[in-house]
């Protein structure tokens, strides 16, 4: 069964706390906080005071994904509002190691990040050092976008490297057009974790659009 991180993206943000407990009490155990800097996605949507705000009120790890260029410039401060684990994309910086090697030294999860366009084989030098990579399955910057199932193809291949190599301890995430029925095929694939957003938050009742991803993939 694979593990539910709702993006709180799509999460009716003046009653964020009644959103976040109904997730929580369905059993979801990640909670996914999309930052956005208006330069690596043209969105803006939050940031660390997020984090910090919201860290009091669960259990779930808190996992931010840094859709920002330049994300070693943040690190400290989101490990510091308590961040669980944090993701920075390939893409939005040129010192990939030194940004994870950063995570790692606050005691933090390390994770990469890549887009459907960037091939697994960029990512290979830092395999070593990390605790998840995220297999974007969307172009980053917006909820409520269509799966791609190209992507599929690398969540296999780091699957197989991980099963290979055993310096590699990481866990597979996949994230964007998430939904019961294309979480199935990266499930089968090696994903251990699916974040949703407007699957989960765009539902009257959230609870039990998480119930319905587990369910898919209780095989
Ligand atoms: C997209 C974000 C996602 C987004 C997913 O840039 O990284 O986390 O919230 O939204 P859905 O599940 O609606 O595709
Ligand atoms: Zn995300």
């Amino acid at each position: 069964m694979i593990k539910v991180a709702p993006s709180i993206l799509s999460a009716d943000y003046i009653n964020l706390q009644k959103s976040i407990e109904a997730v929580d009490q369905a059993g979801a155990e990640v909670l996914h906080i999309d930052v956005m800097d208006g330069l690596f996605v043209p969105a803006i949507s939050y940031g660390p005071a997020w984090v910090k705000a919201i860290r009091p009120i669960t259990q779930m790890e808190l996992d931010c994904h840094l859709m920002i260029e330049n994300p070693e410039r943040y690190v400290d401060t989101f490990a510091d509002n308590g961040a669980d684990l944090i993701g920075v994309h390939v893409e939005a910086t040129p010192h990939i190691h030194r940004a994870l090697q950063m995570i790692k030294n606050k005691g933090v999860k390390a994770e990469v990040v890549i887009n459907p366009g960037t091939p697994v084989s960029l990512i290979e030098p830092v395999l070593y050092l990390i605790d998840q990579v995220l297999v974007m399955t969307v172009n980053p910057g917006f909820g409520g976008q269509k799966f791609i199932p190209e992507t599929i193809s690398k969540i296999k291949q780091l699957n197989q490297l991980r099963n290979q190599n055993e310096d590699y301890d990481f866990t597979i995430e996949i994230d964007g057009g998430v939904n019961n029925q294309t979480v199935v095929k990266p499930y089968e694939a090696g994903a251990d974790v699916a974040v949703a957003g407007s699957y989960v938050f765009g539902a009257e009742n959230p609870a039990e659009r998480v119930q319905a991803i587990k369910k898919a993939t209780d095989f």
